[in-house]
């Protein structure tokens, strides 16, 4: 019980850093003198800082461990990095260390082979709760290199695209799948590119954008990943989720905002097919709303309707629809036009 306590604290205080000793209080219907106890005893230990006055005061996690370097990106070097100047540092369960093994190697091998950068800078941050990393490099950016290599129009959709997953610029070494996997490992995932940024966080399993145009353009590609140290899930686990028993991975989860460029609503065939490309791929699709109220009815026939019947073993799932967005999807699946037999014929 001792050591739940100390653990509910440390686990808990970055999300509540002033309150955590009530917080604490009311949970484990302790007094305050007893949480303080245990309080106490973690900044002795060194996890914990506390900072402010007492009537201001709050707490923070110490690093525990602090790594900052430069390196230089020489071809499949990524696991020697890992194996000579993270790894002897770190120290954590094996299912966390696979996956920090999994995720900085293939981000750093990204740098390596797509940035056209010559050296990365790495952060890496441990506390008691959580680990963290920053990769980053200042070479042509995710997003620029997508849009060019795919011929797309905006760094937006190049993000639309990188979030189904199953997208490589450099078929004949890779396979697309770093970033896609990698993300669904860790808490928190994201990406700073150009003027935009890529929020995944493991706890609501959700893609959303944020756009940080007002904080100006950010050269280069700047990966972030972080992970609980209590996190019980594994790598493995993550690859099943995602994969058949063929190996191909089978779902992708599509956050339909992104096919929205900024003033514009989802009205359009044109924006539907943006939405739509390349879905062959995959064998179930999760069709994300969040963010977005309603639906054109050109939009909503094109996903909802024309695209099921050309390609019936392909399942659309939705979720996060508002009330307006499922009545649309339910009014264009009911209108099918009816075709008249000659036409039928024709096809
Ligand atoms: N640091 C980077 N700089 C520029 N472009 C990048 C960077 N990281 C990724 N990309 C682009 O994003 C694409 C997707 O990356 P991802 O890691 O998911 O797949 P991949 O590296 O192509 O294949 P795999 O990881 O399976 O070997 C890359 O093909 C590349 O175009
Ligand atoms: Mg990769």
């Amino acid at each position: 019980m001792k050591q739940y306590i100390t653990d509910y604290i440390l686990h808990n205080v970055e999300r509540n850093p002033t309150g955590i000793t009530s917080e604490a209080m009311q949970k484990f219907s302790l007094s305050r003198p007893a949480v303080l106890h245990y309080v106490n005893k973690a900044i002795e230990e060194g996890f914990l800082i506390a900072e402010g006055s007492t009537r201001a005061r709050h707490y923070r996690l110490k690093n525990l461990v602090e790594l900052r370097f430069e390196i230089e990106l020489y071809p499949e070097t990524e696991s020697a990095v890992w194996q000579y100047r993270v790894f002897p540092h770190l120290k954590l369960p094996q299912n966390i260390m696979a996956i920090c093994e999994h995720g900085f190697t293939e981000m750093l091998n990204n740098a390596i082979d797509h940035s056209g950068d010559k050296t990365a800078y790495i952060y890496v941050d441990q506390t008691y709760a959580y680990i963290e990393f920053f990769i980053r490099d200042r070479g042509i950016g995710i997003f620029q290199k997508i849009q060019q290599a795919c011929g797309l129009e905006s760094p937006q959709q190049a993000l639309l695209e990188l979030s189904k997953g199953k997208l490589t610029t450099y078929p004949a070494k890779h396979a697309g799948e770093g970033i896609y996997f990698t993300s669904r490992m860790f808490d928190r995932f994201v990406i700073r590119s150009g003027t935009l940024s890529y929020h995944r966080r493991r706890e609501e399993d959700s893609d959303w954008l944020i756009d940080v145009s007002e904080h100006g353009h950010r050269q280069g590609t700047l990966i972030y990943m972080k992970i609980s140290t209590n996190a019980h899930w594994k790598k493995n686990d993550v690859f099943e989720k995602y994969q058949d028993d063929d190996l191909r991975f089978r779902q992708t989860h599509v956050p339909i905002a992104l096919a929205r460029e900024p003033g514009q609503n989802l009205v359009s065939r044109s924006q539907a097919k943006r939405i739509l490309s390349r879905f062959e791929q995959f064998t179930e699709v999760l069709l994300d709303f969040q963010d977005v109220d309603e639906i054109g009815q050109g939009f909503a026939d094109e996903i909802f309707r024309i695209f099921p019947e050309a390609h019936p073993n392909i399942p659309l799932k939705v979720i996060n629809a508002t009330p307006e967005i499922n009545r649309m999807i339910t009014f264009v699946k009911s209108n099918a036009p009816i075709i008249p037999p000659s036409l039928k014929n024709d096809s």
